[in-house]
């Protein structure tokens, strides 16, 4: 085979196992031969540029370059859908739908209204060629590398299913459940602000100006309306949508043809509470009339069709007294404004906290002591309040106005540029700041002391044995048990934990400290670059910097920790103690097994090591350097220009091609 007959087998064999994983659910080789056979094709295409392709899977992965969004004009306007809430709303769509087609038989399609953000992309020969947000509704914003990276979106359509030359096909993006859930917990784990539900997370990532993150935030895609220049006459919605499956596409769950308002409404009735067991978010229910030759006799009005109407399910929402207003000190001094108010009943549960979310929704609902509030529960597990009946509001009710210093411990709070909380600055005395570090110096990923939790931190606190993580080394069983003798079993789990620490890596010694801004992974990366943490300590903004991954906030904050005298009077004190305060020797020589029993050809030209740094990596990490490719050998360290001869020796024995960087990870080398 040529390498461009290579590249398009690879191609259709890889988008196949993308339909099958994404779209059917089914996948059918196992994730490591799937990144062979992607790592495989990367290597062609990195020989082979002129045979690469814009729609090649290997796209998928997005680009570090940024890009700035082209407004283009939709061929067909992207209209909305009217709205309606109850049964007699729905009742009244279908009567006006008979009506109109002057009592002609007619069929609705039901299906899920998805929640997220609409797209419509363009399909020609069966390649996807355009992805444009729905902007205005006339123009929208051109999208197409970030939607590439969504697996479920075919870039090529599936061979031989009939799909037309030429096609608009529309849908919904959306973030599923389980990836939006994970996102906010790194989120939180960084420090950054929540994402308030899976649309604004959809809707955000879309617009990211970086589509390698667009590829690793987990979006999809259900297809829910197809547009043709030329419509077969007896054309069905439903059954073009069908079709559309066939071809590729992932299309809206549970459509199902309706013959009668009731059978209309008894799918409104299922999918009311079934709909909670999609991964998705859904906020209604779309009725639209199947016969396009219908559709078209009933038309439009200027904003919407008179085929199709939305059912919005009811968010439950109830109305109580707003009693009081407090605030909540978070671990990184974070303050929330919590509504109390009279308790209520909402969605099976008595609700009598609600968030506020920051001081400029306390300001936009203007909100007074003693108002009536609206409190919904929406996509959002915490309830919120949402509006005010300003009818029942009496003269002389108090304003709401937002805390000027910490309910703790009385420091006056300050708000960061273009951020909607405020902050307790007194990130070394704050009572919930100083016990949130020491959660966090003793979590799973940090220290990891599972025999302390948060009660004994607050307990030992209360207590006056510990202010800071340090103290936590000077603890005793006797301190801990008092008069208490049946704490001794518990006390000594607890000393012994700690002393346990001693022994916890470096890099995880950076990350427990709890550096704002420092995840696990940027305490690697820097933990690794300066080796020590006196050479992190006295590092200049400049040498932050110019470590891979570290950008202006990330560096202002490690030396804004450390001339903290406090802060460096801790790690004074715990390096006394004696927590780890530099690599490992083993690290430090570079040293590991993790090549154990690998043999390795190195070929080709290389961007960021020379060769002979290569052959001593991999004898330092335990592999084997050897000279020439046969059945035994592990994989090929695999630079620019190697030869086809080499190239074709190992696709034939299957040999796996390992770029300068993924060799690196392996090792978990820096690069230079
Ligand atoms: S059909 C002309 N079907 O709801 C009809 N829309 O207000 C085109 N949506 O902007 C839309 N699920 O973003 C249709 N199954 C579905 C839908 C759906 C969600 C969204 C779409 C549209 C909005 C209508």
């Amino acid at each position: 085979m040529t390498p461009e007959e290579q590249i398009r087998q690879l191609t259709k064999e890889i988008n196949q196992h993308n339909y099958n994983y994404y779209v059917l659910n089914q996948p059918t080789i196992s994730d490591y031969d799937f990144d062979q056979l992607m790592s495989q094709l990367q290597t062609l295409e990195l020989f082979y540029p002129q045979f690469a392709d814009p729609n090649s899977p290997t796209q998928r992965v997005g680009s570090d370059l940024t890009q700035t969004f082209q407004a283009v004009e939709h061929k067909y306007p992207m209209l909305s859908l009217a709205n309606t809430y109850n049964e007699q709303d729905v009742r009244d769509f279908y009567s006006r739908v008979s009506e109109g087609l002057g009592g002609e038989p007619f069929e609705i399609c039901a299906e899920m209204k998805y929640d997220g953000l609409s797209i419509s992309l363009t399909y020609v020969d069966g390649r996807l060629q355009k992805a444009v947000t729905r902007g205005d509704g006339v123009r929208g914003d051109d999208v197409t590398a970030n939607v590439r990276t969504i697996r479920s979106i075919p870039l090529v359509l599936n061979e031989g299913t009939g799909y037309p030359r030429e096609f608009e096909i529309r849908g919904e993006i959306l973030m599923p459940w389980s990836s939006f859930d994970k996102l906010n917990q790194e989120r939180a784990e960084r420090e950054e602000p929540l994402f308030a539900n899976p649309r604004n997370a959809a809707s955000g990532t879309l617009k990211s100006q970086n589509s390698k993150v667009v590829a690793q935030r987990g979006l999809d895609a259900y297809l829910y309306y197809l547009l043709l220049d030329d419509m077969p006459a007896d054309a069905c919605h439903y059954e073009m949508l069908q079709q559309a499956a066939t071809w590729g596409f992932k299309i809206s769950q549970g459509m199902k043809k309706c013959q009668s308002v009731d059978d209309v409404l008894a799918f409104i009735n299922y999918w009311d509470t079934e709909r909670k067991n999609l991964p998705v978010a859904t906020d209604g229910i779309v009725l639209k009339v199947n016969s396009v030759r219908q559709q078209k006799h009933l038309g439009y009005t200027a904003k919407s069709p008179r085929w199709a109407i939305a059912y919005k399910f009811k968010t439950e929402r109830a109305c109580t007294r707003l009693n009081e207003v407090t605030y909540q000190v978070g671990r990184t001094g974070a303050i929330t404004p919590v509504a109390n108010m009279d308790p209520v009943l909402l969605a099976g549960t008595i609700v009598k906290r609600a968030s506020l979310h920051n001081a400029d929704v306390i300001s936009q609902l203007d909100l007074h002591l003693g108002d009536m509030v609206y409190v919904e529960k929406g996509g959002e597990i915490i309830p919120k309040v949402v509006g005010v009946d300003t009818i029942q509001r009496t003269e002389g009710m108090q304003k709401v106005e937002f805390i000027k210093t910490c309910p703790e411990c009385g420091t006056p709070l300050v708000r960061f540029e273009g951020e909607a909380a405020h902050f307790c600055p007194n990130d070394t005395a704050c009572p919930p700041q100083i016990k949130g570090r020491i959660e966090h110096f003793i979590s799973r990923k940090a220290m990891n002391i599972d025999s302390l939790g948060p009660e004994t931190v607050d307990d030992y606190y209360q207590r006056g044995l510990i202010h800071d993580v340090a103290d936590l080394y000077l603890l005793t069983v006797q301190d801990i048990c008092g008069a208490n003798t049946g704490r001794i079993k518990s006390a000594q789990k607890v000393v012994d934990g700690v002393r346990k620490t001693l022994s916890v890596p470096f890099e995880r010694v950076v990350f427990a400290i709890g550096i704002r801004f420092v995840g696990e992974t940027t305490a690697k990366l820097i933990a690794r670059h300066f080796k020590t943490m006196e050479a992190l300590r006295h590092a200049t903004l400049e040498e932050l910097m110019s470590v891979d991954g570290v950008g202006q906030v990330i560096a202002e904050s490690v030396i804004k920790y450390f001339a903290n005298p406090i802060n460096a009077s801790i790690v004074n004190r715990l390096a006394t103690y004696g927590v780890q305060m530099q690599l490992s020797a083993e690290q430090l020589s570079d040293r590991s097994d993790k090549l154990a029993g690998k043999s390795i050809v190195i070929s080709g030209v290389f961007a960021l090591h020379s060769r002979d740094e290569y052959k001593s990596m991999i004898e330092n990490n335990g592999g084997k350097n050897v000279g020439s490719i046969s059945k035994k050998t592990s994989f090929i360290l695999a630079g620019d220009n190697i030869g086809p001869s080499k190239l074709e020796k190992a696709q034939s024995l299957g040999i796996p091609l390992v770029s300068e960087q993924e060799f690196l990870a392996m090792i978990e080398q820096e690069e230079k």
